[in-house]
Protein backbone atom coordinates (compact mmCIF):
# COMPACT_ATOMS: atom_id res chain seq x y z
CA UNK A 1 0.00 0.00 0.00
CA UNK A 2 1.12 3.63 -1.22
CA UNK A 3 1.97 6.18 1.25
CA UNK A 4 0.67 9.38 0.70
CA UNK A 5 3.79 11.09 0.48
CA UNK A 6 5.02 8.69 -1.91
CA UNK A 7 3.71 10.80 -5.26
CA UNK A 8 1.98 14.01 -4.92
CA UNK A 9 0.42 14.90 -7.84
CA UNK A 10 1.58 19.00 -9.07
CA UNK A 11 -1.87 20.71 -9.39
CA UNK A 12 -2.73 23.02 -12.23
CA UNK A 13 -5.37 25.11 -12.77
CA UNK A 14 -7.23 23.38 -15.44
CA UNK A 15 -7.39 25.39 -18.80
CA UNK A 16 -10.92 26.50 -19.73
CA UNK A 17 -13.66 24.37 -21.99
CA UNK A 18 -15.67 26.76 -23.24
CA UNK A 19 -16.60 25.37 -26.76
CA UNK A 20 -16.38 21.19 -25.56
CA UNK A 21 -19.08 19.21 -26.07
CA UNK A 22 -17.95 16.78 -24.30
CA UNK A 23 -21.73 15.06 -23.99
CA UNK A 24 -21.50 13.60 -27.91
CA UNK A 25 -17.95 14.19 -29.02
CA UNK A 26 -19.17 15.61 -32.07
CA UNK A 27 -16.53 17.96 -34.32
CA UNK A 28 -15.55 20.92 -32.76
CA UNK A 29 -14.72 24.42 -34.03
CA UNK A 30 -12.43 25.31 -30.33
CA UNK A 31 -8.41 24.54 -30.92
CA UNK A 32 -8.06 22.28 -27.37
CA UNK A 33 -6.07 24.14 -25.17
CA UNK A 34 -3.28 21.94 -23.89
CA UNK A 35 -3.58 19.58 -26.63
CA UNK A 36 -1.13 19.42 -29.64
CA UNK A 37 -1.80 21.80 -32.32
CA UNK A 38 1.29 21.17 -34.29
CA UNK A 39 1.67 20.21 -38.02
CA UNK A 40 5.11 19.07 -38.52
CA UNK A 41 6.31 17.70 -41.97
CA UNK A 42 8.79 15.30 -39.90
CA UNK A 43 6.51 13.62 -37.09
CA UNK A 44 4.62 10.37 -37.59
CA UNK A 45 1.76 11.91 -35.61
CA UNK A 46 -1.48 13.43 -37.09
CA UNK A 47 -2.28 16.47 -35.28
CA UNK A 48 -6.11 16.79 -35.02
CA UNK A 49 -7.34 20.31 -33.58
CA UNK A 50 -10.56 19.37 -32.39
CA UNK A 51 -12.28 16.80 -30.08
CA UNK A 52 -14.03 15.31 -32.79
CA UNK A 53 -10.95 14.70 -35.23
CA UNK A 54 -9.18 12.99 -32.58
CA UNK A 55 -11.82 11.09 -31.97
CA UNK A 56 -12.09 10.08 -35.35
CA UNK A 57 -8.50 10.11 -36.50
CA UNK A 58 -8.06 6.96 -34.41
CA UNK A 59 -8.86 3.13 -35.19
CA UNK A 60 -10.16 2.83 -31.41
CA UNK A 61 -13.43 1.38 -30.57
CA UNK A 62 -16.46 4.07 -29.38
CA UNK A 63 -17.60 1.59 -26.81
CA UNK A 64 -21.08 2.42 -25.28
CA UNK A 65 -21.26 3.02 -21.27
CA UNK A 66 -23.34 -0.07 -20.77
CA UNK A 67 -20.91 -2.34 -22.64
CA UNK A 68 -18.30 -1.43 -20.11
CA UNK A 69 -20.59 -1.74 -16.95
CA UNK A 70 -21.47 -5.39 -18.69
CA UNK A 71 -18.16 -6.63 -19.03
CA UNK A 72 -16.49 -4.78 -15.15
CA UNK A 73 -19.63 -6.57 -14.57
CA UNK A 74 -21.31 -3.27 -13.00
CA UNK A 75 -17.75 -1.44 -12.23
CA UNK A 76 -17.64 -4.02 -9.08
CA UNK A 77 -15.20 -2.69 -6.32
CA UNK A 78 -13.42 -5.84 -6.06
CA UNK A 79 -12.52 -5.57 -9.41
CA UNK A 80 -10.45 -2.14 -9.08
CA UNK A 81 -7.02 -2.42 -10.25
CA UNK A 82 -5.51 0.73 -9.67
CA UNK A 83 -6.47 4.15 -8.56
CA UNK A 84 -4.64 6.77 -10.59
CA UNK A 85 -4.82 10.49 -9.77
CA UNK A 86 -8.41 10.93 -12.28
CA UNK A 87 -9.97 7.64 -11.41
CA UNK A 88 -10.01 4.35 -10.87
CA UNK A 89 -8.87 1.19 -12.98
CA UNK A 90 -11.39 -2.03 -13.39
CA UNK A 91 -10.46 -4.97 -14.70
CA UNK A 92 -12.97 -6.57 -17.39
CA UNK A 93 -13.51 -9.14 -20.43
CA UNK A 94 -14.47 -8.77 -24.22
CA UNK A 95 -15.03 -10.74 -27.24
CA UNK A 96 -11.34 -10.87 -28.89
CA UNK A 97 -13.02 -10.33 -32.10
CA UNK A 98 -16.07 -8.60 -31.78
CA UNK A 99 -14.86 -6.44 -28.86
CA UNK A 100 -18.19 -7.37 -27.07
CA UNK A 101 -18.34 -7.82 -23.26
CA UNK A 102 -18.00 -11.30 -22.61
CA UNK A 103 -18.45 -13.82 -19.39
CA UNK A 104 -16.11 -12.86 -16.81
CA UNK A 105 -12.69 -15.44 -16.93
CA UNK A 106 -13.23 -15.56 -21.00
CA UNK A 107 -11.81 -13.69 -23.96
CA UNK A 108 -9.47 -11.01 -23.84
CA UNK A 109 -8.93 -9.53 -20.39
CA UNK A 110 -8.75 -5.39 -20.04
CA UNK A 111 -8.33 -2.72 -18.23
CA UNK A 112 -11.03 -0.32 -18.35
CA UNK A 113 -9.79 3.76 -16.82
CA UNK A 114 -12.93 5.26 -15.62
CA UNK A 115 -12.41 8.68 -14.40
CA UNK A 116 -13.76 10.99 -11.75
CA UNK A 117 -16.65 12.40 -13.25
CA UNK A 118 -16.11 16.04 -11.73
CA UNK A 119 -12.82 16.23 -13.00
CA UNK A 120 -12.58 18.92 -15.70
CA UNK A 121 -8.71 17.99 -15.92
CA UNK A 122 -9.87 14.90 -16.63
CA UNK A 123 -11.28 15.62 -19.53
CA UNK A 124 -8.36 16.92 -21.39
CA UNK A 125 -6.23 14.35 -20.07
CA UNK A 126 -8.45 11.86 -21.76
CA UNK A 127 -8.45 13.51 -24.60
CA UNK A 128 -4.63 13.64 -24.53
CA UNK A 129 -3.88 9.74 -23.97
CA UNK A 130 -6.67 8.96 -27.10
CA UNK A 131 -4.93 11.42 -28.80
CA UNK A 132 -1.37 9.70 -28.48
CA UNK A 133 -1.88 6.35 -27.37
CA UNK A 134 -4.62 6.23 -30.44
CA UNK A 135 -1.75 6.79 -32.70
CA UNK A 136 1.16 5.37 -31.61
CA UNK A 137 2.09 1.97 -31.80
CA UNK A 138 5.19 0.26 -29.78
CA UNK A 139 6.10 -2.56 -28.17
CA UNK A 140 7.10 -0.63 -24.88
CA UNK A 141 3.72 1.08 -24.57
CA UNK A 142 0.64 0.01 -23.68
CA UNK A 143 -1.95 -0.39 -25.90
CA UNK A 144 -5.43 1.60 -26.10
CA UNK A 145 -8.39 -0.46 -27.19
CA UNK A 146 -11.26 1.95 -27.02
CA UNK A 147 -12.83 4.81 -25.48
CA UNK A 148 -16.27 5.72 -24.30
CA UNK A 149 -17.98 9.06 -23.41
CA UNK A 150 -21.25 9.14 -22.64
CA UNK A 151 -23.34 12.23 -20.31
CA UNK A 152 -20.04 12.84 -17.81
CA UNK A 153 -18.73 9.02 -17.92
CA UNK A 154 -15.24 9.53 -19.52
CA UNK A 155 -13.85 6.03 -19.58
CA UNK A 156 -10.50 4.61 -21.73
CA UNK A 157 -10.02 0.56 -22.65
CA UNK A 158 -6.56 -0.71 -22.72
CA UNK A 159 -5.21 -4.07 -23.01
CA UNK A 160 -4.02 -5.98 -19.35
CA UNK A 161 -0.94 -6.16 -18.00
CA UNK A 162 -1.17 -8.32 -15.65
CA UNK A 163 1.81 -8.10 -12.91
CA UNK A 164 0.09 -4.60 -12.49
CA UNK A 165 2.76 -1.70 -11.87
CA UNK A 166 6.04 -1.19 -11.32
CA UNK A 167 5.20 0.57 -8.01
CA UNK A 168 3.43 -2.65 -6.34
CA UNK A 169 6.25 -4.63 -7.14
CA UNK A 170 9.02 -2.32 -5.93
CA UNK A 171 7.88 -0.78 -2.79
CA UNK A 172 5.11 -3.67 -1.75
CA UNK A 173 5.89 -5.23 1.66
CA UNK A 174 3.21 -7.91 1.41
CA UNK A 175 4.64 -11.06 2.10
CA UNK A 176 2.93 -12.35 -1.06
CA UNK A 177 5.02 -9.89 -3.22
CA UNK A 178 8.27 -11.24 -3.96
CA UNK A 179 11.31 -9.11 -4.72
CA UNK A 180 12.45 -8.39 -8.01
CA UNK A 181 15.41 -9.62 -9.09
CA UNK A 182 18.87 -7.75 -10.43
CA UNK A 183 18.29 -8.72 -13.86
CA UNK A 184 14.24 -8.44 -13.77
CA UNK A 185 14.90 -4.97 -12.84
CA UNK A 186 17.76 -3.96 -15.55
CA UNK A 187 15.18 -5.81 -18.19
CA UNK A 188 12.15 -3.39 -16.97
CA UNK A 189 14.35 -0.49 -16.77
CA UNK A 190 15.84 -0.95 -21.27
CA UNK A 191 12.14 -1.51 -21.61
CA UNK A 192 10.95 1.87 -20.33
CA UNK A 193 14.26 3.53 -21.29
CA UNK A 194 13.20 2.32 -25.23
CA UNK A 195 9.50 3.65 -24.13
CA UNK A 196 10.75 6.74 -23.76
CA UNK A 197 13.29 6.83 -26.75
CA UNK A 198 10.43 5.79 -28.84
CA UNK A 199 8.32 8.66 -28.02
CA UNK A 200 11.31 10.90 -28.00
CA UNK A 201 12.83 9.67 -31.44
CA UNK A 202 12.30 12.89 -34.51
CA UNK A 203 9.58 10.92 -35.73
CA UNK A 204 7.05 10.77 -32.72
CA UNK A 205 8.53 13.89 -30.99
CA UNK A 206 6.28 13.55 -27.66
CA UNK A 207 7.49 14.84 -24.35
CA UNK A 208 5.85 11.79 -22.01
CA UNK A 209 5.88 14.17 -18.51
CA UNK A 210 5.29 11.59 -16.10
CA UNK A 211 7.17 8.65 -16.17
CA UNK A 212 7.65 7.01 -12.81
CA UNK A 213 6.69 3.92 -11.19
CA UNK A 214 2.87 3.60 -11.19
CA UNK A 215 2.76 4.18 -15.17
CA UNK A 216 5.56 1.86 -15.91
CA UNK A 217 3.07 -1.51 -16.33
CA UNK A 218 4.26 -5.16 -16.19
CA UNK A 219 2.87 -8.05 -18.33
CA UNK A 220 3.18 -12.13 -17.35
CA UNK A 221 7.03 -11.64 -18.46
CA UNK A 222 7.77 -8.33 -16.73
CA UNK A 223 8.59 -6.91 -19.99
CA UNK A 224 7.49 -2.94 -19.20
CA UNK A 225 4.97 -1.00 -21.11
CA UNK A 226 4.31 2.40 -20.45
CA UNK A 227 0.84 4.09 -19.85
CA UNK A 228 -1.03 7.15 -18.62
CA UNK A 229 -0.28 9.67 -21.57
CA UNK A 230 -2.75 12.46 -20.07
CA UNK A 231 0.35 14.65 -19.28
CA UNK A 232 2.03 14.37 -22.74
CA UNK A 233 2.96 16.84 -25.12
CA UNK A 234 4.38 17.06 -28.50
CA UNK A 235 7.87 18.40 -28.43
CA UNK A 236 9.25 21.90 -29.03
CA UNK A 237 8.52 23.65 -32.48
CA UNK A 238 10.91 24.58 -35.15
CA UNK A 239 13.85 25.66 -33.08
CA UNK A 240 12.48 26.19 -29.74
CA UNK A 241 14.80 24.41 -26.86
CA UNK A 242 11.66 23.85 -25.03
CA UNK A 243 7.99 24.01 -24.67
CA UNK A 244 6.02 26.44 -21.97
CA UNK A 245 3.62 24.46 -20.02
CA UNK A 246 1.44 24.97 -17.00
CA UNK A 247 3.67 22.76 -14.39
CA UNK A 248 2.01 19.29 -14.15
CA UNK A 249 3.41 16.01 -12.95
CA UNK A 250 4.53 14.34 -10.00
CA UNK A 251 6.46 15.44 -7.34
CA UNK A 252 9.68 13.43 -6.66
CA UNK A 253 10.07 13.16 -10.35
CA UNK A 254 9.48 16.10 -12.36
CA UNK A 255 12.91 17.96 -13.07
CA UNK A 256 14.01 21.18 -10.62
CA UNK A 257 14.17 23.21 -14.06
CA UNK A 258 10.80 22.28 -14.89
CA UNK A 259 9.09 23.13 -11.48
CA UNK A 260 11.05 26.54 -11.24
CA UNK A 261 10.13 27.88 -15.02
CA UNK A 262 7.44 25.53 -16.39
CA UNK A 263 9.81 25.18 -19.40
CA UNK A 264 9.25 21.55 -20.55
CA UNK A 265 12.00 19.47 -22.62
CA UNK A 266 12.79 15.59 -23.57
CA UNK A 267 15.42 15.96 -20.74
CA UNK A 268 12.83 16.69 -18.47
CA UNK A 269 11.52 13.12 -18.87
CA UNK A 270 15.44 11.99 -18.73
CA UNK A 271 15.26 13.72 -15.36
CA UNK A 272 12.59 11.55 -14.47
CA UNK A 273 14.19 8.29 -15.74
CA UNK A 274 17.24 9.18 -13.21
CA UNK A 275 14.33 8.97 -10.61
CA UNK A 276 12.64 6.09 -11.45
CA UNK A 277 16.34 4.05 -11.99
CA UNK A 278 16.96 5.06 -8.60
CA UNK A 279 13.88 3.81 -7.28
CA UNK A 280 14.38 0.42 -8.87
CA UNK A 281 17.69 -0.13 -7.75
CA UNK A 282 17.01 0.89 -4.25
CA UNK A 283 13.32 -0.25 -3.31
CA UNK A 284 12.95 2.83 -1.76
CA UNK A 285 10.30 5.73 -3.08
CA UNK A 286 11.22 8.89 -4.72
CA UNK A 287 9.64 10.72 -1.85
CA UNK A 288 8.90 9.35 1.45
CA UNK A 289 8.11 11.61 5.18
CA UNK A 290 7.89 8.14 7.04
CA UNK A 291 11.62 7.91 6.25
CA UNK A 292 14.30 9.42 8.72
CA UNK A 293 15.03 12.53 8.67
CA UNK A 294 17.26 13.57 5.95
CA UNK A 295 15.86 10.88 3.66
CA UNK A 296 12.98 11.88 2.22
CA UNK A 297 13.88 12.72 -0.59
CA UNK A 298 15.75 9.85 -2.56
CA UNK A 299 17.90 11.74 -5.07
CA UNK A 300 19.07 13.80 -2.57
CA UNK A 301 19.79 11.10 -0.27
CA UNK A 302 21.34 8.55 -2.61
CA UNK A 303 23.31 11.04 -4.86
CA UNK A 304 26.19 11.75 -2.71
CA UNK A 305 26.43 7.99 -1.77
CA UNK A 306 26.30 6.84 -5.28
CA UNK A 307 29.44 8.60 -6.51
CA UNK A 308 31.49 6.97 -3.80
CA UNK A 309 32.07 3.24 -4.79
CA UNK A 310 32.44 2.24 -1.32
CA UNK A 311 28.98 3.58 -0.40
CA UNK A 312 26.79 2.40 -3.14
CA UNK A 313 25.97 -0.62 -1.22
CA UNK A 314 24.35 1.37 1.23
CA UNK A 315 21.55 2.31 -1.51
CA UNK A 316 21.13 -0.44 -2.81
CA UNK A 317 17.57 -2.26 -1.84
CA UNK A 318 17.98 -4.69 0.95
CA UNK A 319 15.93 -6.91 -0.58
CA UNK A 320 18.42 -7.97 -3.07
CA UNK A 321 19.99 -9.30 -0.55
CA UNK A 322 23.76 -8.38 -2.20
CA UNK A 323 22.40 -10.40 -5.65
CA UNK A 324 23.39 -8.54 -8.08
CA UNK A 325 27.51 -7.59 -10.02
CA UNK A 326 28.81 -4.81 -8.27
CA UNK A 327 30.18 -3.49 -11.25
CA UNK A 328 26.81 -3.24 -13.00
CA UNK A 329 25.73 -1.35 -9.97
CA UNK A 330 28.20 1.19 -9.95
CA UNK A 331 27.69 1.76 -13.69
CA UNK A 332 23.68 1.77 -13.07
CA UNK A 333 24.73 4.21 -10.68
CA UNK A 334 26.72 6.54 -12.82
CA UNK A 335 24.28 6.11 -15.27
CA UNK A 336 21.64 7.92 -12.64
CA UNK A 337 23.48 10.36 -11.82
CA UNK A 338 24.21 11.33 -15.25
CA UNK A 339 20.28 11.57 -15.75
CA UNK A 340 19.87 13.56 -12.56
CA UNK A 341 22.35 16.14 -13.50
CA UNK A 342 21.16 19.68 -12.21
CA UNK A 343 22.19 20.66 -15.83
CA UNK A 344 19.98 19.76 -18.82
CA UNK A 345 22.76 19.36 -21.00
CA UNK A 346 25.00 17.03 -18.88
CA UNK A 347 21.90 14.48 -18.88
CA UNK A 348 21.98 12.06 -21.72
CA UNK A 349 19.26 11.71 -24.29
CA UNK A 350 17.15 8.10 -24.38
CA UNK A 351 18.54 6.86 -26.95
CA UNK A 352 22.15 6.94 -24.97
CA UNK A 353 20.34 5.81 -22.03
CA UNK A 354 19.11 2.94 -24.38
CA UNK A 355 22.35 1.77 -25.52
CA UNK A 356 23.80 2.35 -22.08
CA UNK A 357 21.24 -0.27 -20.25
CA UNK A 358 22.26 -2.67 -23.71
CA UNK A 359 25.94 -2.83 -23.47
CA UNK A 360 25.12 -3.19 -19.60
CA UNK A 361 23.39 -6.31 -20.86
CA UNK A 362 25.47 -7.38 -23.20
CA UNK A 363 28.43 -7.77 -20.76
CA UNK A 364 26.40 -9.91 -18.44
CA UNK A 365 26.23 -12.15 -21.43
CA UNK A 366 29.69 -12.54 -22.03
CA UNK A 367 30.49 -12.78 -18.14
CA UNK A 368 27.79 -15.21 -17.99
CA UNK A 369 28.90 -17.50 -20.84
CA UNK A 370 32.11 -16.42 -21.49
CA UNK A 371 31.32 -16.22 -25.36
CA UNK A 372 28.64 -13.35 -26.19
CA UNK A 373 25.05 -14.22 -27.13
CA UNK A 374 22.87 -13.26 -29.43
CA UNK A 375 21.94 -9.45 -29.75
CA UNK A 376 18.19 -10.21 -29.03
CA UNK A 377 18.05 -10.93 -25.14
CA UNK A 378 14.88 -12.33 -25.27
CA UNK A 379 13.27 -9.54 -25.48
CA UNK A 380 10.85 -9.14 -28.57
CA UNK A 381 10.51 -5.68 -27.64
CA UNK A 382 13.24 -4.42 -29.53
CA UNK A 383 12.26 -0.38 -30.94
CA UNK A 384 13.21 0.48 -34.20
CA UNK A 385 14.03 4.04 -34.43
CA UNK A 386 14.04 4.07 -38.24
CA UNK A 387 10.81 2.71 -39.45
CA UNK A 388 7.90 5.15 -37.84
CA UNK A 389 5.17 3.68 -40.29
CA UNK A 390 5.22 0.30 -38.96
CA UNK A 391 4.04 2.19 -35.23
CA UNK A 392 1.16 3.50 -36.69
CA UNK A 393 -1.92 1.78 -35.15
CA UNK A 394 -3.98 -0.52 -38.08
CA UNK A 395 -7.02 -1.30 -38.40
CA UNK A 396 -6.46 -5.48 -38.79
CA UNK A 397 -4.08 -5.10 -35.55
CA UNK A 398 -4.68 -8.23 -33.10
CA UNK A 399 -5.74 -7.00 -29.71
CA UNK A 400 -4.55 -10.15 -28.37
CA UNK A 401 -1.47 -8.62 -26.48
CA UNK A 402 -1.80 -10.15 -22.93
CA UNK A 403 -4.42 -12.80 -23.85
CA UNK A 404 -6.82 -13.98 -20.85
CA UNK A 405 -5.51 -14.64 -17.52
CA UNK A 406 -6.24 -15.89 -13.85
CA UNK A 407 -3.82 -14.22 -12.66
CA UNK A 408 -3.95 -11.92 -9.31
CA UNK A 409 -4.24 -8.33 -10.29
CA UNK A 410 -2.32 -5.94 -8.74
CA UNK A 411 -3.92 -3.80 -5.94
CA UNK A 412 -4.17 -0.20 -5.53
CA UNK A 413 -1.44 1.96 -6.22
CA UNK A 414 -0.79 5.24 -4.64
CA UNK A 415 -3.40 8.06 -4.95
CA UNK A 416 -2.16 11.28 -5.88
CA UNK A 417 -3.55 13.89 -3.65
N1 LIG B 1 -3.64 -1.66 -18.61
C1 LIG B 1 -3.54 -1.89 -17.31
N2 LIG B 1 -3.36 -3.14 -16.84
C2 LIG B 1 -3.23 -3.36 -15.50
N3 LIG B 1 -3.27 -2.38 -14.55
C3 LIG B 1 -3.46 -1.11 -14.96
C4 LIG B 1 -3.59 -0.79 -16.36
N4 LIG B 1 -3.74 0.54 -16.47
C5 LIG B 1 -3.69 1.04 -15.23
N5 LIG B 1 -3.51 0.07 -14.30
C6 LIG B 1 -3.40 0.26 -12.84
O1 LIG B 1 -4.10 1.45 -12.47
C7 LIG B 1 -3.20 2.45 -11.95
C8 LIG B 1 -3.64 3.83 -12.42
O2 LIG B 1 -3.66 3.90 -13.84
P1 LIG B 1 -3.18 5.18 -14.65
O3 LIG B 1 -3.43 4.94 -16.09
O4 LIG B 1 -1.80 5.52 -14.25
O5 LIG B 1 -4.23 6.25 -14.11
P2 LIG B 1 -4.09 7.78 -13.70
O6 LIG B 1 -4.13 8.54 -14.97
O7 LIG B 1 -5.34 8.05 -12.90
O8 LIG B 1 -2.81 7.92 -12.93
C9 LIG B 1 -1.83 2.03 -12.46
O9 LIG B 1 -0.80 2.49 -11.62
C10 LIG B 1 -1.93 0.50 -12.46
O10 LIG B 1 -1.72 0.00 -11.16
MG1 LIG C 1 -0.87 7.15 -13.42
Amino acid sequence: MGSCFSAIRIKAESPPRDGLNSKNGSIEEKVLSGLSSKVSSRSMLISPQTEGEILLSTNLKNFSFIELRTATRNFRPDSVVGEGGFGSVFKGWIDEQTLEPTKPGTGLVIAVKRLNQESTQGHIEWLTEINYLGQLDHPNLVKLIGHSLEDDHRILVYEFLTKGSLDNHLFRRASYVRPLSWDVRMNIALDAAKGLAFLHSEEVDVIYRDFKTSNILLDSNYHAKLSDFGLAKDGPEGDKSHVSTRIMGTFGYAAPEYIATGHLTKKSDVYSFGVVLLEIMSGKRALDKNRPTGEHNLVDWAKPLLVSKRKISQVMDSRLDGQYPSREAMKVAALAIKCLSAEQKFRPTMDEVVRSLEQLKDSEDITASGVEKSQDHGNSSRSNRNGSKQHRRSNNESLNGEGSTNQTPSSASPIHT
